[in-house]
């Protein structure tokens, strides 16, 4: 489904990616995992159309999308929910929502089914949907984040660190709606510092070091690999 094919990316002179190849697969749940600095935002910008390639490709249902406009690529079927859960604040939930949805509707073509999925899979947020998002709290926030980025009916959902900030017991509850989702049909590529968190979730796995990707493996072989346990899951 999509095909990153050893890509550089750099912020000025500084080479953030360098020869970075990694696929996801329709159906699967991907994740990318690595320390702080590691490349990993880096490495969804650059999917979801924000950064240029200065080398590589990038293919999306065998087309190349690395030269195409975010709101293309969105079109495309790919969502991206950013780091740092960026909800509008003084929007309420139901407004942020709205504004997630696919601007690309025919005419007559409503949003409600849309909101009833997400609201569905977030009961809270249904709960909750006059309250301001500045109120809520950073896992509500997060929900919605993702909320949002489901609106688009993506096949292809981007996740940045879902986990940031989040006490571990909100941090499992969030997980279990990851799961979910991708029961629904949606593919899921994640990105996370948490390693233990997304190795418990995904199928497959790749681990970024500097801007490289150092090992690609299952989950479980990854769990298992003394490079992991010793520096990602502190066994
Ligand atoms: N806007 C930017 N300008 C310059 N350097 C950046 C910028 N964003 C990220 N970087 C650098 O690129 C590298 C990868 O960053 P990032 O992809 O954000 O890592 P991660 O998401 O894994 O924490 C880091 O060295 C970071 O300092
Ligand atoms: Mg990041």
């Amino acid at each position: 489904m999509l095909e990153v094919d050893a890509i550089e990316v750099r912020y000025g002179n500084i080479v953030a990616l360098s020869e970075v190849s990694f696929r996801v697969t329709e159906g699967e749940i991907v994740t990318l995992i690595g320390a702080n600095g590691a490349g990993k935002s880096t490495s969804l910008r650059s999917v979801s159309g924000l950064l240029p390639l200065s080398a590589g490709s990038i293919r999306f249902e065998g087309e190349s999308i690395d030269r195409m406009a975010p709101e293309d690529i969105v079109r495309k079927g790919i969502a991206h929910s950013p780091e740092g859960r960026r909800v509008f604040p003084g929007l309420t939930v139901a407004e942020n929502l709205e504004l997630g949805a696919t601007p690309w509707r025919k005419r007559g073509d409503t949003i409600d089914a849309d909101i009833d999925r997400v609201y569905a899979l977030f009961p809270r947020l249904k709960e909750r949907h006059k309250q301001l998002a500045w109120s809520m709290s950073g896992g509500e926030q997060q929900m919605l984040a993702v909320g949002r980025a489901l609106m688009g009916r993506p096949r292809l959902l981007l996740l940045d660190e879902p986990s940031l900030g989040l006490a571990p017991i909100i941090v499992e509850q969030l997980f279990e709606k990851i799961a979910s989702i991708n029961q629904l049909g949606v593919t899921i590529l994640l990105v996370e510092q948490n390693a233990a968190m997304a190795l418990s979730v995904a199928t497959r796995a790749y681990l970024i070091e500097n801007g490289r990707i150092v090992l690609a493996d299952t989950t479980e072989k990854m769990r298992n690999h003394p490079r992991v346990r010793e520096a990602y899951l502190g066994a």
